[in-house]
């Protein structure tokens, strides 16, 4: 019970009386941290369809509201790269950039525009993708080849979430220190949050294309850390969704 309240106190917002006195790396006049993770060189990078050529997407916003719910069973159905490029840039694309903040702006708002998120991608089913682990680029609008379905089967330390059940699981990991340098001890409520205006956008655009989305919060964090060949700690999976055809 006492763990119950504890925890509780983490959704409280009584630290914001102390703004002024938190200890934050802005403050103290440090650089802000990368706004994307650097990605391999040697990677093969995809070209996604620009957001001026889209033509998806185009169901009006009231009736995509009225359709949403949560999808768990997908047709055999791929999505094809342009749905995929639509699903991307609605949740995690690039509308806008200021250099010298360090300061993104994005269809999903970010406290102080940090946007500490990277999206990865489970592709099981992509007309003209290869299974495996990509990379959302956003500031190019690219993917980036991370793994093969047989890389990921001899890393996996539990293959559940290469059961293809989706065509594609969304994997949303953050990057604490991105907010963290600006919010300090405040960051991580707002991390949360700001992990469910994604998800919403995704929602939303995938009823758009006719497709369905499933929130995760349900997943185990060593394993699918170690299946996406991250650290744990500086960068860790926050929340998953299911995508597919319905
Ligand atoms: C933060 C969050 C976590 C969720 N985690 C799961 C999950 O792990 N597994 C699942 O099947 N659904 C999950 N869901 C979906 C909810 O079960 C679903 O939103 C709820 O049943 C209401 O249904 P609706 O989305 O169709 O309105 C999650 C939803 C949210 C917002």
């Amino acid at each position: 019970m006492e763990s119950i309240k504890d925890q509780r106190k983490f959704l409280h917002n009584d630290l914001w009386k102390e703004w002024e006195s938190i200890d934050r790396d802005q403050k103290k006049g440090i650089k802000p941290p990368a706004v994307q993770k650097p990605y391999p060189p040697e990677a093969p990078i995809i070209d996604l369809v620009a957001v001026q050529d889209l033509t998806v997407g185009e169901m009006p916003l009231v009736e995509a509201l009225k359709r949403r719910k949560s999808r768990r069973d997908f047709t055999q159905e791929s999505l094809t790269i342009e749905e995929l490029s639509f699903l991307l840039w609605s949740t995690q694309g690039v509308l806008g950039e200021n250099k010298k903040r360090g300061a993104l702006f994005r269809p999903v708002p970010s406290a102080g525009a940090r946007h500490p998120f990277e999206t990865y991608l489970l592709i099981n089913r992509v007309a003209g993708l290869q299974a495996g682990l990509y990379r959302y680029l956003s500031l190019e609008h690219k993917l980036c080849f991370l793994a093969t379905e047989s890389e990921l089967f001899s890393r996996a330390q539990d293959e559940y979430w290469l059961q293809k059940n989706e065509a594609v699981l969304f994997i949303w990991t953050i990057t604490p220190y991105r907010t963290e340098w600006r919010y300090g001890v405040l960051a991580h409520k707002m991390i949360a949050m700001e992990a469910g205006h994604i998800c919403q956008n995704l929602y939303l655009a995938c009823e758009a294309i006719h497709a369905g989305a499933c929130a995760i919060g349900a997943f185990w964090q060593k394993e699918m850390d170690a299946l996406l060949d991250i650290d744990g700690e500086d960068e860790f999976a926050i929340y998953l969704a299911r995508v597919g055809k319905v």
